[in-house]
C-alpha cells in the first residue's frame, strides 16, 4: 500500500468520565496506529450537559487536534468566547452567522494541512441552513488552502448522512457522522474515494442510554416531564474510526471501525 495519511475520528465525548478516559488513552493509539491527525466530537464533554472551555481543553490535551461540536455546542455561555479564540475547536457552520465561533478550521497536522468542518443536519432537529450548500461554498472559499477535507455531519437521520457523503463524494476525503451516540457499521469508501461512516459512536459509559443515566431517561419517556441530565457511572469505552488516505490523492484507501 502506498504511504498513507491516517485520521482517527472518535465519536461524542460524554462527559468527565469520557475526557479522563480519552487522557488515559487516546495517546497510546494515536501513536500505535500511527495517526497523523485526531478529531473528537466534543458537544457533551461538559458534566451536566454541553461543553464548556475546561472541558474541550481536556480532549486537546489528550491528543485531539480538532474538536468538533453539534445541536449542543452552545449549551454553555462560557464556552462562547473560547469557540472564538480557541483555533481548534469548531461549531457547526451552517448556523446563523452570529453565532458564537467557527465552522471550520484548516489545521497543519502530519505535514498536510486539513480542512475540518462541522455541518447539522435538518431532518429530526432544529432547522439551520442546508448542509450541502454550506458545505459547498465552504469548499469553494477555501480552494487551494488545503490538502485534504473532513466533514463532520452531525444529524440524527441516517439518509442525511448517507446523502451529504455521496453529494460530497470525490470533494472531500471523510465524511463522519456524530451525534447518535450509537456507532453504526457501514464504514466504506464511495465510489469516487471519499470515506465514510454514518456514525462514529461515543466516549461514555457502556451501562448507560447514550451515556447518561439509564433511569433518568427511562423517567423522562415515562413522565413526559422535562429531566436533569447525569452522566453514568461505571466502565467507559470509546469508539470511532480510522480513515487511511493516499497521501498523494488524499482518496481514502481503507476505513476501520476502532472501539477502545
Ligand atoms: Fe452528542
Ligand atoms: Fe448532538
Amino acid at each position: 500500500m502506498a504511504e498513507t495519511y491516517n485520521i482517527l475520528a472518535v465519536g461524542d465525548a460524554v462527559g468527565s468520565h469520557a475526557t479522563s478516559y480519552l487522557k488515559e488513552k487516546l495517546h497510546s493509539i494515536i501513536q500505535y496506529h500511527a495517526i497523523d491527525l485526531t478529531v473528537v466530537n466534543g458537544e457533551n464533554s461538559a458534566d451536566g450537559n454541553g461543553m464548556l472551555p475546561q472541558s474541550a481543553e481536556a480532549i486537546y490535551d489528550a491528543g485531539a487536534d480538532v474538536i468538533t461540536g453539534g445541536n449542543h455546542s452552545f449549551r454553555r455561555r462560557e464556552v462562547y468566547g473560547f469557540l472564538d479564540d480557541s483555533g481548534y475547536c469548531v461549531r457547526p457552520a451552517n448556523m446563523p452567522s452570529t453565532a458564537p465561533g467557527f465552522g471550520y478550521t484548516v489545521i497543519d497536522a502530519g505535514g498536510r494541512r486539513v480542512l475540518v468542518m462541522n455541518l447539522l443536519g435538518n431532518v429530526y432537529m432544529d432547522p439551520v441552513e442546508s448542509p450541502f450548500v454550506c458545505a459547498d461554498r465552504i469548499l469553494e472559499a477555501n480552494k487551494g488552502k488545503y490538502d485534504y477535507a473532513v466533514v463532520d455531519i452531525h444529524a440524527e437521520a441516517t439518509s442525511e448522512k448517507a446523502a451529504l457523503a455521496r453529494y460530497l463524494d470525490g470533494r472531500v476525503s471523510v465524511v463522519f457522522g456524530t451525534h447518535t451516540h450509537v456507532a453504526t457499521a457501514d464504514e466504506q469508501i464511495l465510489p469516487k474515494g471519499t470515506g465514510f461512516i454514518t456514525d462514529l459512536g461515543m466516549v461514555g459509559v457502556n451501562d448507560s442510554i447514550l451515556g447518561v443515566k439509564s433511569e433518568i431517561i427511562i423517567e423522562k419517556f415515562i413522565s413526559r416531564m422535562p429531566v436533569r441530565f447525569e452522566q453514568a457511572v461505571g466502565k467507559v469505552s470509546a469508539s470511532g474510526a480510522i480513515f487511511m488516505l493516499d497521501k498523494l490523492t488524499g482518496k481514502c484507501v481503507k476505513v476501520q471501525r476502532i472501539s477502545f
